[in-house]
């Protein structure tokens, strides 16, 4: 049963926070390591701000604190939106530990991760690497559970190699009345780039009680819209795509209130490359290093300047921040193209990877 707070009904510790436009599918931005700081929060929430927000993971180990600048994002939030608390890890007093540390700031909830396919990761049986092993899933769920009296949340994939233990694991996700999971509907193995197995979402909607976030390659509204027609997913969790069109959340709110979605134009985008450049800065990174921290997030919005990947190939070359930015004008301002693209051109990929 979906229980998502509106201002008719006071929340609870275990509602879900509301929506921005109550009643609508929920609209998350997935975690991404590196990526989902403080500065690329706000910046997303000037474009347009997802329903939740979830910090990349915490890391728990035996020496291991929360870390300064993923706490940030948490204890500085300025977005307005909520923000749940990934972490990762495998031992259980361990992750007791960092959740109640987590339990002491503001976050919506606390989110444990069963996807990273790093195999850095997956061979300690953290991320992924616990969907092999679904009795230290039910000791890890059941320990936490019993200490989050708020929110406690889910993202993983649908198996490890294969989806052997889908259902056990699902069946766990009922048994620990887990509040909300956030389904890539690859296993690990497929990582980041097969076809989504839409039918293991749909699957894992119909089998467990709380809401699932349908995720991977939820490109535009329109996908969105399809997606959850065909999983009855309660919403969708965007990563990579939001990296490249952050209007994606507004577009899904006008799609969904039948108004027509919002087109973007490359010159909005252009100041969204120089929003970024100038949020993400830091002083202790030299030009250079600050042009190719930007790469790894235009390998991704290049994918929707042109259909030729020209401004991608460009791009990749500049090595100084007056170049960079003379490249970005040239496409996006000094270009008879209008609008950028909805979904990435065909062909174009997101290319060197950033993907963990
Ligand atoms: C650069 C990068 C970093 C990621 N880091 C995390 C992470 O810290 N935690 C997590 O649960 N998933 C992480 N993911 C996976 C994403 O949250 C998401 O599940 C995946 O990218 C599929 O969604 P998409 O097609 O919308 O990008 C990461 C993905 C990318 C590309």
């Amino acid at each position: 049963m979906l229980k998502i707070n509106d201002s008719s009904n006071p929340r609870s510790e275990r509602s879900l926070p509301a929506t921005i436009i109550p009643g609508q599918p929920i609209t998350a931005l997935a975690p991404m390591q590196d990526v989902t700081d403080l500065p690329f929060m706000a910046v997303i929430a000037e474009c347009s701000a997802p329903d939740y927000f979830v910090t990349e993971y915490f890391r728990v180990h035996v020496q291991s604190k929360l870390e300064k600048f993923i706490l940030s994002s948490i204890t500085e939030n300025k977005t307005g939106r909520p923000v749940f608390a990934q972490m990762i890890g495998e031992d259980v007093y361990h992750l007791k530990r960092t959740t109640k540390d987590l339990l002491e700031h503001p976050v919506a909830g606390v989110d444990l991760n069963m996807g990273c396919p790093a195999p850095t990761v997956y061979k300690k049986a953290c991320g992924g690497g616990l969907l092999r092993d679904p009795a230290k899933i039910d000791e890890i769920l059941g320990e936490l559970r019993a200490i989050i009296p708020g929110l406690f949340t889910v993202k993983m994939r649908i198996g490890f190699q294969d989806t052997e233990n889908f259902d056990t694991i699902l069946q766990l996700i009922n048994k620990h009345d887990i509040d909300l999971l956030s389904l890539h509907g690859r296993t690990v193995k497929e990582m980041y780039r097969s076809e989504v197995h839409y039918d293991c979402i749909k699957h894992a909607v119909e089998s467990v009680k709380c809401p699932v976030l349908a995720n991977g390659d939820v490109k535009s509204a329109r996908r969105s819209r399809e997606i959850l027609n065909y999983t009855g997913a309660a919403g969708v969790m965007i990563g990579r795509h939001a990296i490249r069109n952050p209007w994606i959340f507004k577009q899904i709110r006008e799609l969904e209130s039948g108004k027509e979605i919002s087109k973007i134009r490359l010159q909005e985008v252009n100041e969204y490359v120089k929003r970024l450049y100038e949020m993400v800065s830091r002083p202790h990174l030299s030009e250079k290093q600050q042009v190719n921290k930007m790469k790894k997030y235009l390998n991704f919005v290049g994918q929707g300047v042109d259909p030729d990947g020209k401004f991608l190939y460009e791009m990749r070359r500049s090595q100084d921040k007056q170049t960079l930015f003379d490249i970005c004008d040239r496409h996006m301002l000094d270009t008879e193209r209008e609008f950028f693209a909805d979904e990435p051109y065909e062909g174009l990929v997101a290319r060197p990877s950033c993907e963990k």
